[in-house]
């Protein structure tokens, strides 16, 4: 009866003393530790499963967030982790890298997420990427501030101008305008090349001499003066002589006349 007795109570003990082992072990292990707010777990301790008494994970700041602060790892002592210490502050992207001509719209700030807005310099123009964003790796977005450059200028007829590169008139560059010899400039002898791309003006004209009906020029005013003092003084010489002429052929017929009279009269004294 006492062997029995004791059979069956070593069985009770070897009971009891599994499910305390069990207990013991489960409550040592750790369940899986949550990242909250602005901290997550390390890909290393994501991948874990197990947890048991005095193990450690590591906390890290979430993308866009730096640590500013602690060690972000968390201990596990008899079932429960420890606070993580770790403090992550938003990235600051600082002011962008500066470059010619270029500045920046930083009224959304710097801060991870903030969008700023690329200007250049008058006559210059944005080539790229308009805007950078702050990303944790920096400010995305490739720009760089070009000059704007106007069209070659148009030629002139009967003059030229002294652009004789092949490149484009960059902003604020001045093209300059002749006439050839007996031409005359009408219109403005420079344009300039303005910060739309545009020049400021249409290029001259060069007019000739007997150019257009309506020419008032001063030059080409006097010529039908010349004209007609040169016709008058060669026509009224001639009429003048002519007329001279003329008259003295009437006064010789009537000279011939007038020389019969002697005879008439020495009829009449007869
Ligand atoms: C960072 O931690 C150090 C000690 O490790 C402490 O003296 C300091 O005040 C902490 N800074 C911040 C901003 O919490
Ligand atoms: C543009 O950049 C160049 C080179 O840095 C500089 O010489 C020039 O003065 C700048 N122009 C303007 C309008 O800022
Ligand atoms: C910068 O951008 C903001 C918003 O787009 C605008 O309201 C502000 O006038 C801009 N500032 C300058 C100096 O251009």
């Amino acid at each position: 009866m006492e062997v029995l007795l004791d059979t069956c109570e070593r069985r009770r003990v070897r009971h009891l003393l599994l499910m305390y082992l069990f207990v013991v072990k489960a409550a040592a292990d750790c369940p899986k530790p949550q990242g909250k707010g602005n901290i997550v777990l390390t890909n290393e301790a994501l991948l874990k499963n197990n947890f048991p008494d005095a193990s450690s994970v590591t906390f890290e700041c979430v993308n866009g967030y730096v640590q500013e602060n602690g060690t972000g790892i968390i201990t596990c002592v008899s079932g429960t982790w420890t606070e993580p210490d770790i403090i992550c502050i938003k990235k600051d992207c600082g002011p962008p890298k500066p470059q010619p001509n270029m500045s920046f719209n930083i009224s959304d700030g710097t801060l991870f997420g903030a969008v700023i807005k690329v200007v250049c310099a008058k006559g210059y123009q944005v080539i790229g990427s308009s805007y950078k964003q702050c990303y944790s790796v920096g400010w995305t977005g490739r720009a760089k501030c070009q000059i704007v450059t106007c069209r070659a200028p148009d030629g002139v007829t009967n003059g030229k101008n002294n652009w004789d590169s092949s490149d484009e008139p960059k902003y604020g560059e001045i093209i300059h305008y002749d006439c050839d010899e007996g031409y005359t400039l009408v219109g403005n002898d420079e344009i300039t090349c303005s910060e739309t791309g545009e020049y400021d003006s249409q290029p001259p004209e060069c007019k000739g001499k007997n150019d257009g009906a309506v020419d008032t020029n001063q030059d080409n005013g006097y010529i039908p003066v010349i004209i007609s003092v040169v016709s008058i003084s060669i026509a009224v010489p001639i009429v003048v002589l002519f007329l001279h002429k003329y008259l003295l052929k009437r006064k010789g017929s009537y000279d011939t006349r007038e020389d019969l009279k002697p005879e008439l009269l020495q009829f009449q004294n007869l």
